[in-house]
């Protein structure tokens, strides 16, 4: 089937092939980047090519933008991926102010900050553009609202919702103020703007993550698609009666990606709410972890792909779909690439959501927690299409030196191994991908003329383990605190003799420093915090002196309500995991091999990996003689004609450019933060630059920026 989309492709290739012309609408595509990640199909993908592969190595900074807006250090993070409009880049700051600079020098033109004066941050990873005769507007969300700014002058367009914004929580069908917010931006079909939400996945009620689109000029919800659907609506079925007026989550948080000329959109959507445990939503939970397709114009479903069967793992679609095509028996078939934490790449037809390559359910580990009810299969792509480390076993242990082998022998000697679906349990259990994924927020980036997808991932375990959270319990005041460190301390401080976070005591430290101090002493730590210590001003007093008597060793017997520490929550959810746990060997190294970060480029006709490589490295390490090992890794990729691949996303803070058809890394460039963003390319006046946000401050430990660099040759 030739479809009007892969005319339309077959069209523009020969354009970029026969022309040199440089136009910078959306009638010429590939050229621009004016929707988030470069084009409605998300492609990341850029027709430019004055930087290749010969002449990248001349790559330099052009110029570089410091937002000043580094309120509070330690809470830096920009995870935009910036707009370019003719010769206008919109972007966001740490703190979400939108700004819009001269893209030829970086030079400011407007910003509008939503809470001025304050430090509120937000997570914001781009804008969206929609622009209509002379007037064009650029929209935005920061926490519970979304914004409708002029795109000539800053301003808010006051006739939009209620004087330029619309609150977000509105139309949820849910009173609880723990209801949606947005963290990326959705997509534009004609006068409507379609937002997916962030909302509670803690045990905590949680609003229901439904798809909304918003009327361009007036802000009005023109539809909504309920993710948990109501009676009578299909999917029903696959939760308790009366779900859909109590459970949360299901929500597409990572995007949203549109095929324009068949006006579908498609999303992924996370877990439902709670994370970890699910007795009180038994069944499949549609459309909870699903790709999805919607009619752009009115909602209506038109297919799903349910990539995790009632999750309990936070495995949330975290990124929308690619928008592929592949080469099946001569013919090309339009398709959607949707990659997942867990590692696992889902290739679908785009009009019927059925497998290009087969997907076996295959039967998984079951929870041994009272009234949890884990789905006896999940769904795997061919071991092709598994691009991360899949599970946890003892052979996966590091190598990286006898000590840390030995040391890590040890840490998890009373832990459990598993392969990737296996249910927290009580027991401390090791689980890989852990919940950042495989691939998180980032995606794919889709290179249409070789038909290949490239992306990046982390490998690295985490720990969880369920405890009860019943109203009362027998419980030491010591046990408490260890819960409550385990949830709460054990990031920064650790669990043995090194630390998760530089400057903090080690665990070890911390039972030596703690005879020392009065109970006084140690509360007014918790109360306000210390040096690079946040405050633990939540913590109510039953907490803090269980936190005391754990720390000191001591501790009597209690008879304990749930009720009196924050642990019991109103949607009565009797199991809670401890959190998603860093662990690291003796050096602060991950537990399992390397790599711990990677790269690959995944042919999409033979549905095989073509290559993959280390992504990041330990300066340290390399110094030592070792190869780069990959860091844990953010944000995604950007391809070009140019031949390459360029992405920031890992720990060592550098950006780094690698062959497109052999992985081999040509550039790389030291920032002064991490650049947890994905990156932007774009061409003014004959010259192409590369863009992108060095926030940092994402990863504990990680030093914090404000700035975008622009580079060019
Ligand atoms: C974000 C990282 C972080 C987290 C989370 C954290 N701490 Fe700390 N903690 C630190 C740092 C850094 C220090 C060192 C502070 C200094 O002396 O400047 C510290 C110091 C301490 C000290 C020693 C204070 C002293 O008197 O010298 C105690 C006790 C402590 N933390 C307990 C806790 C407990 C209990 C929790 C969990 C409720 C916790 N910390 C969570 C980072 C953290």
């Amino acid at each position: 089937m030739i479809s009007r989309y892969s005319k339309f492709l077959t069209f523009s290739a020969l354009l970029l092939i026969t022309t040199g012309c440089r136009n910078k609408t959306d009638d010429y595509p590939y050229h621009s980047w004016s929707h988030y990640n470069g084009d409605k199909m998300g492609s990341k993908y850029s027709a430019l090519d004055q930087i290749n592969k010969q002449n990248v190595k001349d790559l330099a900074v052009n110029w570089k933008f410091v937002t000043g807006d580094l309120k509070d250090s330690r809470r830096s993070v920009i995870e935009c991926n910036p707009l370019i409009v003719q010769d206008r880049i919109y972007l966001t700051s740490p703190n979400v102010s939108v700004i819009a600079l001269n893209a030829r020098n970086g030079s400011e033109i407007w910003r509008y900050d939503p809470d001025p004066g304050t430090t509120i941050r937000g997570t914001n990873r781009g804008l969206a553009y929609w622009e209509e005769n002379d007037s064009s507007r650029i929209f935005f969300a920061k926490g519970i609202f979304l914004y409708c700014l002029d795109a000539s002058d800053g301003r808010l367009i006051s006739s939009f919702g209620v004087d330029g914004k619309v609150n977000l929580k509105e139309g949820l069908n849910r009173d609880e103020d723990n209801r949606g917010k947005s963290t990326t931006p959705g997509v534009i079909f004609n006068n409507l703007y379609v937002l997916g939400s962030t909302v509670g996945e803690g045990p905590g009620p949680a609003a229901p993550g439904y798809i909304r689109a918003f009327n361009v000029r007036t802000g009005a919800i023109e539809w909504t698609f309920h993710t948990i659907p109501l009676p009578g609506e299909p999917g029903y079925e696959t939760w308790p009666a009366e779900a859909w007026e109590k459970a949360g989550g299901a929500n597409s948080w990572g995007g949203i990606t549109m095929d324009e000329a068949r006006g579908v959109i498609y999303c992924g959507t996370g877990s439902a709410a709670y994370d970890h445990w699910g007795g009180d939503r038994i069944g499949k939970n549609l459309y909870a972890n699903c790709v999805l397709a919607l009619d752009a114009a009115t909602g209506e479903k038109i297919w799903h792909y349910q990539v995790v069967h009632h999750d309990i793992w936070d495995y949330d679609i975290p990124c929308a779909p690619n928008l592929v095509q592949v080469k099946k028996d001569g013919k090309l078939v339009d398709a959607i690439a949707q990659p997942t934490k867990m590692g696992h790449l889902f290739v679908l037809d785009r009009d019927t959501g059925e497998p290009i390559f087969p997907i076996e359910e295959i039967p998984v580990e079951q929870s041994d927690i009272p009234r949890e009810e884990t789905w006896p299969t999940q769904p795997f792509p061919p071991k092709s299409l598994r691009y991360s480390q899949q599970g946890f076993f003892e052979a996966d242990i590091t190598d990286l030196t006898e000590e840390a082998t030995a040391y890590v022998k040890d840490l998890t000697k009373n832990m459990e191994f598993g392969s990737i679906f296996r249910p927290p349990n009580r027991k401390e259990a090791l689980i890989l991908p852990q919940f950042n994924g495989g691939t998180d927020w980032g995606g794919g980036a889709y290179d249409p003329l070789n038909r290949m997808l490239y992306i990046n991932n982390s490998n690295e375990a985490e720990w969880i383990s369920m405890f009860p959270a019943s109203e009362v319990e027998q419980i030491t005041q010591h046990d408490l605190g260890l819960r409550i460190y385990q949830a709460r301390c054990s990031i920064c401080h650790g669990r043995n003799q090194q630390s998760g976070m530089a400057s903090a005591p080690s665990f070890a430290n911390l039972l030596q420093i703690a005879p020392t101090r009065t109970s006084d002493e140690i509360k007014t730590t918790l109360e306000n915090g210390k040096g690079l210590m946040p405050k633990f001003s939540q913590l109510n007093s039953v907490e803090k002196e269980a936190i005391i008597s754990f720390l000191n060793n001591t501790g009597k017997e209690i008879q304990l309500d749930a009720r009196q520490i924050g642990l019991t929550f109103t949607n009565n959810i009797p199991w809670i995991a401890t959190g998603h746990h860093e662990i690291k060997d003796d050096r602060g190294y991950p537990i399992n091999k390397r790599p711990w970060g990677a790269l690959s480029a995944i042919d999409l006709d033979s549905g095989k990996i073509d290559w993959q490589v280390p992504l990041g490295t330990y300066v340290e390490l390399e110094a030592l003689g070792y190869d780069p090992t990959g860091t844990f890794n953010l944000g995604g990729p950007l391809v070009t004609a140019g031949g390459l691949v360029f992405i920031g996303a890992t720990m060592d803070e550098r950006f780094r450019a690698f062959d497109k058809d052999t992985g081999e890394m040509l550039w790389e460039f030291q920032l002064d933060a991490g650049a947890y963003a994905t990156p932007a390319t774009f061409e003014v006046d004959g010259k192409q630059f590369v863009i992108i946000a060095a926030g940092g401050g994402g990863i504990p430990g990680t030093p914090p920026g404000d700035s975008y660099y622009c580079f060019a040759l």
